[in-house]
C-alpha cells in the first residue's frame, strides 16, 4: 500500500492534502472536524492585526454548468473577523489535540516590519508547524496595502519573507497572487527573501455575472458590487501552469511549492504533484461538498499509486516537469490524425460542424439513403488540432492516433520553415 506521508520543507503531514487558508479552516470547530475527516493539514484562516476584519454581506456569486454544478467560485470576504487572541488559543489547543497534522498559520499585515515583528512570536508559542503569507487576498485588502497590493510587488515580497525569516524560526510559505503578468517575478523574490516555500495560486479578480434588471454584478450589496477572487474548477489550468512555471524555472526549480487551485479529486491533486507540487490545498471544493471528499482523495490516490507502482508521493513527484517545455522545443514532426469509431457515432454531425466552419475542413459528411448520414475523416487535410474529438458528445467516439511519419524529432529553432533556424541536425 502506498506511503502517502509528506515532508514539506520540513513540516510532517500524513498525506499531502491540506486545507487552504478560507472559511474551511476559519476556526477550532472546523478545523477538528477536517482532522477527523482525515485532512493532512490546515492552513489557518488569514490573521491580521486587531480589530479584525468586518465583511458584507452577501459576499459569494458563482459560475454554473449547465446540470447546476459550480464550475468557478468567486468571493469577497475579507481575512479572518475573530479576534487574533481567541484565534490563538484555538490554535494552540488544536495543535496539542492534533500533534501529527500538519498546522500553518496564514498571516497578512502591513508593510512594516513592526508589526510582523510583533506577531511571530506569538504564532510560534501556538505550536504551530510554519506560516504562510498572504500576498495574494485579490479585493479589500490590497486598498489597505497588503494582500495582493505586496504579492504584484516582488521587491516587497522579498523585503517582507526576509522581515519573517528574521523574526521566527518556523518555515515561511510565500502565498503568490495569480494575478500579476509572469508569476516567477515574485516567486523568484520570495526565494531570495529566504522562503523556504511558495504556495499558489490565491484567487484571480473577477466578475462573474450581473443582475441585467438592477444592472449590478454579483454578489451584490445593496445596489453596488466590486470585483472579488475566482476559484473552483475553473481556475485549475491557470494554477497548473503557474506551478509549473516556477518548478520549470532553472531560479525557482527546488523551491518547494504547495498547489492549490481548482484541486476537487485526487487526479488534480496527482497533476499538481507531477508538476512540482509537494503538498496540495484545497478550499471550494470542501466548501460544495465538505470535509469527506478528502477520503475519495486519499483512496483514489493511494489506489492510482499503487497501480503505476509509486511507492510515496515523492516517487512521481516533479515527473511531469522535464515534459513540460517551451513551444518551441516540440517536435514539429509528430502528427496525429482524428479517427472515427462509427459503431458509437450517433449521427449529430458536432464534429463536421466544428472542423468544417471553424477549422481545416477534414470532416466528410456523406448524406445516404433516407438522408442518412455518416461522418469520415480526410485523412489528408486532418491537422490534427482535436477540436472534434473535443466537441464529439460521445465519450471515446472519436480517438486521436499518432502517425507513424518515419521522421526524426525536429524542433522549431530546427526547422528549416522558421526563417531563424539553427539549421536541421
Ligand atoms: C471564501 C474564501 C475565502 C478565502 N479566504 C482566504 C484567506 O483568508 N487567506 C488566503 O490566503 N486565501 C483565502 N482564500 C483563497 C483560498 O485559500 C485558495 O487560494 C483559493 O480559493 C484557490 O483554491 P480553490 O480553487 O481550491 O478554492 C479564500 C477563498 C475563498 C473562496
Ligand atoms: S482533428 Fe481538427 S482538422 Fe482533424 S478532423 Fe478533427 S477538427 Fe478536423
Ligand atoms: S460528433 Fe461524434 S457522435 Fe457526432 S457525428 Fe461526430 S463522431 Fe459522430
Amino acid at each position: 500500500m502506498a506511503d502517502l506521508s509528506i515532508e514539506f520543507c520540513g513540516i510532517k503531514s500524513p498525506n499531502p492534502f491540506w486545507l487552504a487558508s478560507a472559511p474551511p479552516t476559519d476556526k477550532a470547530y472546523n478545523v477538528v472536524r477536517a482532522f477527523e475527516a482525515g485532512w493532512g493539514g490546515v492552513v489557518w484562516k488569514t490573521l491580521g492585526e486587531d480589530p479584525p476584519a468586518v465583511n458584507v454581506s452577501s459576499r459569494y456569486s458563482a459560475i454554473y454548468g449547465k446540470n447546476r454544478e459550480v464550475i468557478g467560485f468567486n468571493n469577497i470576504e475579507l481575512i479572518t473577523d475573530r479576534l487574533l487572541d481567541v484565534n490563538l488559543r484555538e490554535i494552540t489547543q488544536v495543535k496539542k489535540d492534533w500533534p501529527d497534522r500538519a498546522l500553518i498559520v496564514s498571516l497578512m499585515l502591513p508593510c512594516e516590519e513592526a508589526p510582523w515583528a510583533a506577531i511571530l512570536p506569538l504564532i510560534e508559542a501556538t505550536g504551530a508547524d510554519g506560516i504562510e503569507l498572504n500576498f495574494g487576498c485579490p479585493h479589500g485588502m490590497p486598498e489597505r496595502g497588503m494582500g495582493a497590493a505586496v504579492g504584484q510587488v516582488p521587491d516587497y515580497v522579498e523585503m517582507v519573507t526576509r522581515w519573517c525569516k528574521k523574526h521566527t524560526r518556523l518555515p515561511v510559505i510565500v502565498k503568490l497572487t495569480p494575478n500579476i503578468t509572469d508569476v516567477r517575478a515574485p516567486a523568484r523574490a520570495a526565494l531570495a527573501g529566504g522562503a523556504d516555500a511558495v504556495s499558489l495560486i490565491n484567487t484571480v479578480n473577477s466578475i462573474t455575472h450581473l443582475d441585467l434588471d438592477r444592472m449590478v454584478a454579483f454578489p451584490a450589496v445593496g445596489n453596488a458590487s466590486t470585483h472579488g477572487g475566482y476559484c473552483g474548477a475553473a481556475v485549475k489550468p491557470i494554477a497548473l501552469n503557474m506551478v509549473a512555471e516556477i518548478a520549470r524555472d532553472p531560479a525557482t526549480r527546488n523551491l518547494p511549492i504547495s498547489g492549490i487551485g481548482g484541486i476537487g479529486n485526487w487526479r488534480d491533486a496527482a497533476e499538481f504533484i507531477a508538476l512540482g507540487a509537494g503538498s496540495v490545498q484545497v478550499c471550494t471544493a470542501a466548501m460544495l461538498h465538505g470535509f469527506r471528499i478528502v477520503e475519495e482523495m486519499k483512496d483514489g490516490l493511494s489506489r492510482w499509486m499503487d497501480e503505476k507502482g509509486y511507492r510515496s508521493i515523492a516517487d512521481f513527484t516533479r515527473k511531469a516537469v522535464p515534459n513540460t517545455t517551451d513551444w518551441k522545443y516540440l517536435d514539429m514532426n509528430y502528427q496525429v490524425i482524428a479517427q472515427i469509431d462509427q459503431d458509437k457515432c450517433i449521427k449529430c454531425g458536432k464534429c463536421y460542424v466544428a472542423c468544417e466552419d471553424t477549422s481545416h475542413q477534414a470532416i466528410a459528411q456523406i448524406v445516404g439513403e433516407k438522408d442518412s448520414r455518416t461522418y469520415e475523416v480526410i485523412r489528408d487535410e486532418c491537422v490534427g488540432c482535436n477540436l472534434c474529438e473535443i466537441t464529439c458528445p460521445v465519450e471515446g467516439c472519436i480517438t486521436m492516433v499518432p502517425q507513424e511519419t518515419g521522421k526524426e524529432y525536429m524542433n522549431w529553432t530546427q526547422d528549416p520553415r522558421n526563417p531563424r533556424a539553427e539549421g536541421v541536425r
